[in-house]
This record gives structure tokens, sequence and C-alpha cells, in this order.
């Protein structure tokens, strides 16, 4: 594995600069990535204690996704005396590039900070969510919230820009708040040059309970085409795998599909030899299938489906790994707690699969999930 990028605590010591109205960063002569990346690229979605700086290497090692984003990071808590205990969540390996930061804040200063802070630690772009739902987040009117406040949105992207310097800086956001607000609030994003626009297909007040509706990002490259900008067009929701991803590409005409919760269990999900589309059809076996069918079982979740095609030591393996990355890379600043609740992801569909997943539950080490998972593989 390449070395992590884990110079940031002595680095940062130097203050960056304070006030979203300073001067422009000097131009470091970075190209803008987003220009190379292939047609359609396919991103790795951030989630927050998900998609951390060990889980992003495993994909990294077992198929490397086109452009890799961290999960979010509040702008405000980077640019207040809280900011060294933040810094973990911005560490990044070499090979994880291009790697984008993703921030949240409705305050253009703090973007500012968090976005000079970003050109310092060598991220090749910077994200704005503008599509969050979590309560917390949207209280301090950012994350979905700034859909409610245009104006304030329009603010803190060219806060961010300002602090970016030469970084492309990019925004991910919903189709609206309560309804359908395309029309008005996508021009006004797309007025503003962004490098990249990624559209969660569905609403805030949706949440993730009704399918994403993709001919809504096909509505925004047409909007995109007609303002004759530069953007590219981003979409997410619910794509299955990169089968899934490039026939919704060829649908919308996207420049790029964003894929989350079916890399669950799954880091062999960007990598075309692993997993193929068809696959998932038959992915479950016989007595699975009538367990379901007679309603005694639950129908998976959709990444369960591609996540079960890796054989089970294989999986089972990786997550041993990947757990001991975790404690490696993250251990001395992250709960071991967030590492166990993989076991959802790589821990389902054969026979003892609930009973192991209770015993990972009472690990609190890489090296006891490792004892359980092996003797597990043993018996
Ligand atoms: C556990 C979890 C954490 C998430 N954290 C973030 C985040 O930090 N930033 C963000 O923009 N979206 C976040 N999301 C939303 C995803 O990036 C993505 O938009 C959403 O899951 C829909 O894509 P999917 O259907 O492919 O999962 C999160 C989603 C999940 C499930």
């Amino acid at each position: 594995m390449e070395h992590l990028n884990q110079q940031q605590p002595n680095q940062l010591s130097q203050q960056p600069q304070k006030s979203s109205n300073g001067p422009i960063p000097v131009n470091t002569g970075r190209i803008n990535f987003w220009d190379n990346l292939p047609t359609p690229f396919f991103a790795l979605a951030p989630m927050a204690d998900v998609t951390d700086a060990a889980f992003r290497q495993i994909v990294t090692k077992y198929g490397k996704p086109d452009v890799l984003w961290t999960e979010f990071v509040s702008a405000n808590g980077l640019a207040s005396p809280g900011r060294e205990a933040l810094l973990i969540d911005l560490i990044f390996g070499e090979n994880e590039r291009p790697i984008v930061a993703q921030f949240f804040t409705a305050d253009p200063e703090n973007m500012y900070t968090a976005c000079v802070l970003a050109r310092e630690l060598g991220f090749d772009g910077i994200d704005i969510n503008m599509g969050c739902p979590d309560k917390s987040i949207e209280k301090q009117g950012a994350g979905a919230a700034m859909m409610k406040t245009p104006e304030q949105a329009v603010e803190v992207i060219r806060a961010a820009k300002r602090g970016a310097g030469d970084l492309p800086v990019s925004v991910k956001t919903r189709i609206g708040f309560n309804t359908n607000e395309l029309q008005t609030w996508i021009p006004l994003l797309l007025a503003e040059n962004l490098a990249a626009l990624t559209i969660h297909a569905r609403t805030r007040k949706e949440m993730s309970k009704v399918p994403a509706r993709w001919e809504h990002v096909k509505e925004v490259v047409e909007m995109r085409n007609k303002m004759g900008v530069a953007t590219k067009i981003i979409g997410n929701g619910d794509v299955r795998d990169l089968a899934d991803a490039k026939q919704k590409a060829k649908e919308t005409g996207c420049d790029g599909v964003m894929i989350g919760r079916a890399i669950f269990g799954n880091p062999f999900l960007f990598s075309e030899k692993e997993v193929v589309g068809e696959a998932r059809k038959k992915s479950f076996g016989f007595f699975t299938r009538l367990l379901i069918l007679l309603g005694l079982q639950k129908p998976p979740k959709y990444w369960h489906e591609t996540s079960s095609q890796i054989p089970l030591e294989k999986r089972l393996t990786v997550f041993v790994e990947h757990a001991k990355l975790f404690e490696q890379l993250l251990g001395g600043s992250k709960s071991f707690a967030i590492m166990r609740k993989h076991a959802k992801g790589y821990v389902h569909g054969f026979p003892g699969a609930s009973e192991l997943r209770t015993k990972i539950m009472e690990a609190n080490t890489a090296g006891e999930l490792e004892l359980v998972i092996r003797s597990f593989l043993d018996s």
C-alpha cells in the first residue's frame, strides 16, 4: 500500500486565511482532473462512517473507481479550534487520486477556510454537500437545507472557488427539497460554472425511501447542454453495479455515475472482472430464493445481491484485511464500532451468517474479529 498523507496535523500548523474575501490562492498549475476522466466515468459516493481512508484503500486495491470522495467534513469544524480532531477524515493515499474532499457548511468564510486547507493537503478537487438530509446538518443551514436558501448556496460556492484557487469545485445535491425543484435550483447551480454536479435523483423529503428517478438526471443533462456550460453531470441513486451504471449513463447521457450502497461488503464493485450485471440475478441459492418466495425471509437489499457473488472465503478475508487497516490508520481516532458496522455488508447470505454477525459485534479489535472469522472458516 502506498504511503498515506498523514502529514497534515504538523503541516497545517500554519493558519489558513480567515476571510472569504481574502486574496485568491496562488495557482499551482494543477490540471482539472475532471477533463481527463473516461466517458462515462464511475465514482465512489461519499458515505459518512463507511468510505473512510481504510475502506477507500481496500476499494482502491480491489477495484478502483475513476474518482473517489472523502466522507463529508464540517467546514465549520475545520475553521474552529476543534479542527485537529477532524483532520483524520482528510487523510488519503496517493494511490486514491483523483480524490475529492467534501465539505458542508452554510458559512462562506468557513467554506473558504476549508478549501484553502484542502489545497494545502493536496486534494484534487472540492465538493460541496447540498443534499444531506441529516437533521443536525440541516439545523446549521447546510446539506439539503441549502436548497431552501439558494442565494446563500451561491455565496458558499463562490467562497469555495476563492479558497480552492485552481482546484475544481463541484456540488452534490438532490432534485429538490419537498418537491421537484429542478427548474429553479439547477440553473442557479449551473450558472456558477461548476466543474461537476452530482444529482441524487430524489427530493430531500423522499430520503432514500422511493426509487431514484433517473429521468431527472437526463433532464439536468439537457439543461446543462442548453446553457452551454462545461459542468460534468453525475447521476446517483440505486445503482446496483457497473453494468447498471453503464446502462443508466447511456439512457441519460450523463458524464459519470456515482455508486454508494452497492459497495457495502463488495470492494470489488468497480472491478469489471469480479462482478457482472447478469450474474447478480443468479447470486442467491435455491434455498434462499425459496424462503423469500414463502415470505419466510425478507428479500435481500440489492447491495447484498452483488456482494453475494464474491466467494465467501474471499469476502471474509477481505473483511479482516479491512479491519486491520482500519485499526492501523484510524484506530487511534475512531471507535472500532464504526468498523464492526461493515459486518452487515460482508457477512450475509449463507448459513450461519446471522450468528457470525452477532459474534463479530462483540469484537473490539481487528485481532478479535480475525479470530472469530478464522474459527468460522475453519469449522
Ligand atoms: C451511510 C451513508 C452515509 C452517507 N454519507 C454521505 C456523505 O458523507 N456525503 C454525501 O454527499 N452523501 C452521503 N450519503 C449519500 C450517498 O452519497 C448517496 O448519495 C446515496 O447513498 C444514494 O446513492 P446509492 O443509492 O448508490 O447508495 C450517504 C449515504 C449513506 C447510505
